[in-house]
C-alpha cells in the first residue's frame, strides 16, 4: 500500500496545486495506512495462522497425502531380506509385487495378494513389515483395516449384516483415502458369502458409484495349503536338498492342489481365483530349528536384552518340531517365542 501510494505522489509534485496535491498526498496516505495497516496487519496475521494451522494439523494429524503415506521400496526389500526369516520365495514375490504396484501411477486394478502357510511362519509380520513401509504409522494408520474373521464376522446368521457393513467400510474408507490397506485374516474362515461381497472391489472396474478402488490394497492370510507347502519342503529337506533351492513354481502346484480344489475353502465358492482377482499366491515355508534361533535373537533385542545364543538354544531345544522322528520343522513357528522366553532370560 505505502509503495503505490508515493508513486502516485511523486507524479504531481511539478506545479503549485502539486505542492497542494503533494500536502494532501501525505495527509491522505498518512491517514490511509493508519487505518489501513490493522486491517493488513490482521489480514497478513490471520492468513500466517491459517497456513501455520494448516501445517500443524498435517503434521499431527494424519491425511491421505505424502507426508504420511510414502512408499519406502529400499526400506521394504531391507526388512524383507534382514527381518523376514527363512521366506526367500514370499519375500521376492512381496518385493516384486508391491513395488511394481506402487510405482505404477495407472494401476488397472488394486492389488491383491494371498499370503498362504503354515503358522507362526510371518503371514502377519509381512503385512506389518508392507504397512510400514507405506504408511508412516505403519499397522496404527487410519488407513489400514485388520479384519480377522471369527472376530469381526463370527454369526453365520448375521452374514446379511456382515456384508452391507463391510461393504460400507471399504467404500467409505477408499473415498477418504484411495490408497487404502485392507488385510483379511483367517481368511480360509470367512463366509464365503461375504468374500463374494468384496470382490467387486477387487476387480477391474474403473470406479464403483463414483469410487475408484485401483489404488487400494488387499490382503488375504490363511493356513489353506499350508500342509501342502509342508510336504514340498519336507520332500526337499529329505532329498537333501537346499530349501533355499525351492522356487515359487515348486509351491504353485501344492497351493492349487489344496487352495482352489479345496470344497471346505471359502476360497472354492468363490470366484475369485475363476476370475483372475488374485494378483500373487505367495507360499509360507514352514519354519526350521536355525529360524527359531534367529527369531529368538531378534525378540532378545527388541525386549532390550543383550542377545544370547545360549538363552535362545534352550528355549528353542524345548519347543515341539514336526515330523515326530525327524524333527524339522518348529510346530508354532515363531509365533511362540515372545512369551517363551521370558521363562529362559
Ligand atoms: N519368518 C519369520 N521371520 C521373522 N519373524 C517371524 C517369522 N515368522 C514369525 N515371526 C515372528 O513371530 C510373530 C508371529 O508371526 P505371525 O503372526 O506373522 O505368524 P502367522 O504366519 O500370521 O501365523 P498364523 O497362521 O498362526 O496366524 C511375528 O510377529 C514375528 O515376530
Ligand atoms: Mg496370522
Amino acid at each position: 500500500m505505502k509503495n503505490i501510494d508515493a508513486r502516485f505522489c511523486k507524479m504531481k509534485y511539478r506545479s503549485p496545486r502539486a505542492w497542494t496535491t503533494v500536502l494532501l498526498c501525505v495527509l491522505i496516505s498518512g491517514r490511509l495506512v493508519e487505518a489501513i495497516e490493522p486491517v493488513c496487519s490482521s489480514l497478513l496475521l490471520g492468513t500466517g495462522v491459517a497456513a501455520l494451522g494448516r501445517k500443524l494439523y498435517h503434521y499431527l494429524y494424519e491425511t491421505c497425502n505424502e507426508s504420511w503415506l510414502n512408499f519406502n521400496a529400499i526400506g521394504l526389500k531391507n526388512d524383507l531380506n534382514t527381518k523376514l526369516y527363512g521366506q526367500h520365495v514370499a519375500a521376492e514375490v512381496i518385493i516384486k509385487a508391491v513395488t511394481g504396484f506402487m510405482n505404477n501411477k495407472t494401476p488397472k486394478k488394486p492389488l491383491v495378494l494371498s499370503l498362504h502357510g503354515w503358522t507362526g511362519t510371518g503371514k502377519n509380520f509381512v503385512s506389518q513389515l508392507i504397512a510400514e513401509n507405506i504408511y508412516e504409522k505403519g499397522m496404527t494408520s487410519n488407513f489400514v483395516h485388520l479384519f480377522t474373521a471369527t472376530a469381526h464376522f463370527p454369526h453365520e446368521a448375521h452374514i446379511d449384516s456382515y456384508k452391507t457393513q463391510l461393504q460400507e467400510w471399504i467404500r467409505g474408507n477408499v473415498s477418504i483415502c484411495p490408497r487404502s490397506m485392507f488385510i483379511f485374516d483367517e481368511m480360509d474362515k470367512m463366509h464365503p458369502g461375504l468374500i463374494d461381497s468384496i470382490k467387486p472391489y477387487l476387480d477391474f472396474y474403473d470406479n464403483l458409484n463414483g469410487v475408484s478402488y485401483r489404488q487400494a490394497i488387499f490382503i488375504f492370510l490363511s493356513n489353506a495349503g499350508g500342509e501342502n507347502i509342508v510336504q514340498v519342503a519336507l520332500d526337499f529337506w529329505r532329498d537333501a536338498r537346499e530349501r533355499e533351492e525351492i522356487q515359487l513354481k515348486d509351491l504353485e502346484t501344492a497351493l492349487s492342489l489344496s487352495v482352489f480344489n479345496n470344497k471346505n475353502s471359502g476360497f472354492w465358492h468363490t470366484s475369485l481365483i475363476d476370475k483372475n482377482l488374485v494378483d500373487f499366491f505367495v507360499p509360507f515355508l514352514p519354519l526350521e530349528y536355525k529360524h527359531i534361533i534367529q527369531c529368538g535373537l531378534a525378540e532378545m533385542v527388541s525386549k532390550g536384552h543383550v542377545p544370547d545364543k545360549e538363552v535362545v538354544e534352550s528355549m528353542a531345544r524345548d519347543l515341539n518340531y514336526f515330523p515326530k522322528e525327524e524333527r524339522v520343522f518348529s510346530m508354532q513357528g515363531c509365533k511362540v517365542i515372545p512369551s517363551r522366553l521370558d521363562f529362559y532370560i
